[in-house]
């Protein structure tokens, strides 16, 4: 028997419960071997739980699942950093193979727990950490082994592109809107993380390091999430036959990389301009494999379930190198030279500090306007050093 200890019993644990009993027959078919949810790790016993579960299997006792030899797959899908990294980092030691979804855990000790796993010989996995349910993690790890990955560039956060359609195409409130999809299962437990773009910047984190083979930390990442964007942005782009989009990208060139997480705005008809909803997307460029785009769900019960349920198979199938993905070079930050034409909105004071850079102004009060070529660099170090209220910046 494979028995798995499932960390975490919300949104994607229950997900997987319920494909692992859905499916029972068919994974016994392809694994050659019965695979079974033995126990699972909760904060509240007694709370109320959408999938139905034995009770017996509920523990609030970590080690509880630690130390039973009958489970050899830990899956972690806490949604807790340290506690989650704790768990992962004494499975792995224990010698037990670990698949998570959670990708604050794999951003910020990336290296450290692959090295762990491989000089351990077992697997840590975490298809499920970036695009939800879309297959990306191990179709990088494929690219990587033979192509020059030169960018990578996407929708990455749910919850972001959930929020931002739908108030652009039905007019409703950021407030609304953030509500419904905390309500649908794609948010954190702490929703600040998606809307101010760190859960989308742990992504990027984590594919351009596999993709570049360097280590590229969190504090690499230029980031600015969606919290600021208002309805009147939203209309003065839409005039501009653009809509906002959170997109994350990261280039490679020959001394370095540069990778930058930011609302864009992307012409109407534009690839990115038609993922919409929940739906995530990856665009993969690479010496051999040209421009690869991969589209799907990127957050939900089920699609990221399905995608911890291939780990797991992958596990049990050893589909997947032990060896760590991680190369480890030293890629030089260039973010300085980061350019673009952005749109801008000013909630107070003048325009005088970016008379050289305005080139159509879009409204007066607040001041709305679209800028020339500048270097992103030199447009944030003016807006600090002259304005005190809310701002909102979009590239274009
Ligand atoms: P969730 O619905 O908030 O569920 C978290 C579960 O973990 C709950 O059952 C909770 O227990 C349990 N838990 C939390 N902290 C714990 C701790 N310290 N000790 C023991 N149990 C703990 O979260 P989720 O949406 O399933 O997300 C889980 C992970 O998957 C996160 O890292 C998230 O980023 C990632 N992820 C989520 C999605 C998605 O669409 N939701 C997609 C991709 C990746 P109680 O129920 O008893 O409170
Ligand atoms: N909160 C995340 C999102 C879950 O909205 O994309 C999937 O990683």
């Amino acid at each position: 028997m494979i028995g798995i200890g499932l960390l975490g019993y919300g949104t994607v644990g229950q997900g997987l419960y319920k494909i692992v009993s859905e499916r029972r027959d068919q994974l016994s078919y392809i694994l050659s071997d019965e695979m079974e949810v033995l126990r699972v790790l909760v904060r509240d016993l007694d709370k109320k739980r959408d999938v139905e579960i034995d009770k017996d299997k509920l523990t609030l006792d970590f080690e509880r699942i630690l130390d039973d030899s009958n489970i050899s797959i830990i899956v972690e899908v806490t949604g807790d950093l340290e506690k989650g990294y704790n768990y992962i980092r004494r499975a792995l030691e224990k010698g037990k193979h670990v698949v998570t979804a959670n990708k604050a855990i794999v951003s910020a000790y990336f290296e450290e727990l692959s090295t762990l796993a491989s000089n351990k010989g077992v697997y840590f996995l975490y298809e499920a950490s970036v695009g939800g349910g879309i297959p990306l993690i191990k179709p990088l790890k494929d690219i990587i082994s033979f192509n020059e990955v030169s960018s990578i560039e996407g929708i990455l956060n749910g919850t972001c592109n959930f929020i931002l359609t739908k108030m652009t195409e039905e007019g409703l409130s950021y407030q609304d809107v953030l509500k419904e999809a905390q309500r649908l299962g794609y948010a954190e437990e702490d929703p600040s993380s998606d809307v101010e773009g760190m859960d989308t910047l742990r992504k990027l984190r984590i594919l351009s390091t596999l993709g570049f083979g360097g280590v590229i930390t969190e504090d690499d990442i230029l980031c600015d999430g969606i919290e600021n964007i208002s309805d009147l942005d939203i209309k003065l782009l839409k005039g501009k036959n653009r809509v906002v989009k959170l997109i994350a990208s990261t280039y490679a060139f020959a001394d370095g990389y540069c990778s930058i997480v930011q609302p864009r705005a992307v012409e109407v008809g534009s690839y990115f301009a038609n993922v919409n909803l929940a739906f995530n997307s990856i665009g993969i460029r690479g010496n051999y494999i040209g421009d690869l785009k991969l589209f799907g769900s990127g957050a939900g019960m089920l699609p990221t379930a399905n995608a911890v349920l291939t780990d797991c198979i992958d596990v049990v199938l050893k589909n997947q190198n032990l060896e760590t993905p991680l190369r480890g070079k030293g890629l030089k930050n260039n973010n300085k030279e980061i350019f673009g034409r952005y749109y801008i909105r000013l909630d107070s004071g003048t325009e005088e500090a970016f008379e050289d850079v305005i080139i159509e102004k879009l409204h007066e009060e607040p001041l709305c306007f679209l800028t020339r070529e500048i270097r992103l660099m030199d447009l944030l170090d003016k807006i600090a050093s002259y304005e005190e209220g809310a701002y909102s910046i979009i590239g274009l």
